[in-house]
């Protein structure tokens, strides 16, 4: 039995996510919980005939309590999105006191279960979760996921004109780092199957993957971020942890993670001198089986991205860790 948890439910990301959960037959049982209009949204989605049993909850009445008792794996797009002109970053100052705040209830209520951030900014939500559940002694670093798909699914998308794949998503290219302008390092060296990018290619092409999100907040002047691309990519991510802890083995998604927690991620670690880090990420049923050193075969190129996202990373994430101690 599976019981899946979207905390943020009623948002841009929240419905068409919980519409993903809900049709996927991995899944026992849904909860939604938001501070708005979740009893509506699952009131909506308990129609489809599909088997997960649905409950929507509010903050009254102990809801967050209700929403995750029980639960296998928490997705979080709680928090404010972007609009034209502003950075991940500059959504700190609300997002990070929001995940927080529920990141304390999942370590009160769902300890064990899987925990995939997508608020942003995600360089340092993360390192928020991590610390809020170091604190309650509960952090287990192979359970608590960045969710960084979208950039792999933009990557495979925007290369479909070289690759000359029909299907795009039959590309695979990792994408490491973290998730926001710079600090995200697509690794086309890698790609598999492997096809050439022209050279006067190549520098635009890794700008448009890293500053993908910018079309699509210019595109919507005002309305929000990516909602419905970040939908399909964080189902992607939670469905592929489903499948591997039903027992689906070989199944690798980048994501950002505690690296000296996890197995595989020492090594990572200490050639990037930073603990977060997104790499691929080869999936089992404790969550993370191992991390996938891809940093070794990396070209001078891709060196140099990688010095400069590692310097971007280093303040996200101490900012992140601060503002756990500064307001616990
Ligand atoms: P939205 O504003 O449409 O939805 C956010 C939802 O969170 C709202 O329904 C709101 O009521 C809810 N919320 C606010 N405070 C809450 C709380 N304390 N507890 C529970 N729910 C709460 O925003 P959208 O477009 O869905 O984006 C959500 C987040 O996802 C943003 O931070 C955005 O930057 C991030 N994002 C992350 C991406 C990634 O690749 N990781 C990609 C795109 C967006």
């Amino acid at each position: 039995m599976v019981k899946a948890v979207v905390l943020g439910a009623s948002g841009g990301i929240g419905q068409p996510l919980s519409l993903l959960l809900k049709a996927s037959p991995l899944i026992d049982e849904l909860s939604l919980y938001d501070v708005v209009n979740t009893p509506g949204v699952a009131a909506d989605l308990s129609h489809i005939s599909s088997p997960a049993k649905i409950t929507g909850y509010l903050p009254a009445d102990d809801g967050l309590k209700k929403a995750l008792t029980g639960a296998d794996i928490v997705v979080i797009p709680a928090g404010i999105p972007r609009k034209p002109g502003m950075t991940r970053d500059d959504l700190f100052k609300v997002n990070a006191g929001i995940v927080q705040t529920l990141v304390k209830g999942i370590a009160e209520f769902s300890p064990k279960a899987f925990v995939l951030i997508i608020s942003n900014p995600v360089n340092s939500t993360v390192p928020i979760a991590a610390e809020v559940l170091k604190a309650a002694g509960v952090f287990d670093p192979k359970r608590l996921f960045g969710v960084t798909t979208l950039d792999v699914v933009r990557a495979e998308t925007f290369v479909q004109e070289y690759s000359g794949q029909k299907d795009p998503s039959q590309t695979t290219i990792p994408v490491v780092g973290g998730h926001s302008g710079d600090t995200i390092v697509p690794l086309f060296s890698q790609a598999k199957p492997a096809f050439e990018i022209p050279a006067d290619k190549y520098d635009a092409l890794v700008n448009r993957v890293q500053f993908g999100g910018d079309e699509v907040v210019k595109a919507k002047d005002g309305a929000g971020s990516a909602t419905l691309s970040m939908a399909y990519a964080g189902f992607r991510f939670a469905e592929s942890v489903i499948k591997a802890v039903k027992g689906t083995k070989g199944i690798v998604e980048p994501s950002f993670v505690y690296l000296p927690g996890v197995p595989g991620g020492e090594a990572i670690s200490k050639t990037t001198g930073v603990e977060f880090f997104s790499v691929p990420i080869e999936l089992g049923p404790e969550g993370v089986a191992n991390a996938v050193n891809v940093l070794e075969n990396t070209t001078e190129t891709e060196k140099k991205l990688l010095e400069v996202a590692v310097k971007g990373l280093k303040t996200n994430i101490e900012k992140g860790i601060d503002f756990v101690k500064n307001t616990p």
